[in-house]
């Protein structure tokens, strides 16, 4: 019998890529990522090393999924991410990107964007944890 709690619920949090292949446009001539197989395993802090353009941020993007597989599938706690809902999905992976992006409102409510329901009060937490509440009080409007 189908539950629909137990379809979602994830109860390990290892990320395991099988056979991930993908290419920005779609045509695999031109795929930066070629049957990529491996596991992140719960709990452990780890860095994907290598040169510049061999597709570390790809496999995160697709991992948060920001883009698709072009082939194979990744799992989260055994669970394909294309059968997690986005919005739980947002719920288990934080991502830090490279290259920062600002929306043309205040800071607090850029700080905001990750929960909207946060008060002020977590806002300037968020900001201190951060290290950036010191600059931000030398701007303009603070
Ligand atoms: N949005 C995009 N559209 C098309 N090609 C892209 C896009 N982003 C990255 N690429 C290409 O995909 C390949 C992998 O890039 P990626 O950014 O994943 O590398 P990286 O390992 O994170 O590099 P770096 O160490 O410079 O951050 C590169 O050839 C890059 O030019
Ligand atoms: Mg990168």
């Amino acid at each position: 019998m189908s539950n629909s709690k137990q379809d979602t619920e994830i109860t390990d949090y290892n990320i395991k890529l099988q056979n991930v292949s993908f290419s920005y446009d779609g045509n695999m001539a031109n795929k930066v990522l070629s049957k990529i197989n491996c596991i992140f395993e719960n709990k452990q802090f780890i860095a994907l090393v290598g040169p510049s353009g061999s597709g570390k941020t790809t496999i995160a993007r697709l991992i948060a999924r920001f883009w698709d597989t072009t082939e194979g599938n990744i799992y989260i706690g055994g669970k394909d991410i294309k059968d997690i809902p986005i919005s739980k999905l947002n719920e288990l992976i934080s991502f830090v990107t490279q290259d920062t992006y600002l929306f043309n409102c205040s800071v607090k409510e850029n700080i905001r964007l990750g929960n909207q329901e946060a008060t002020d009060d977590e806002v300037f937490q968020a900001a201190k944890l951060a290290c950036c509440d010191e600059f931000i009080q030398t701007l303009e409007d603070g």
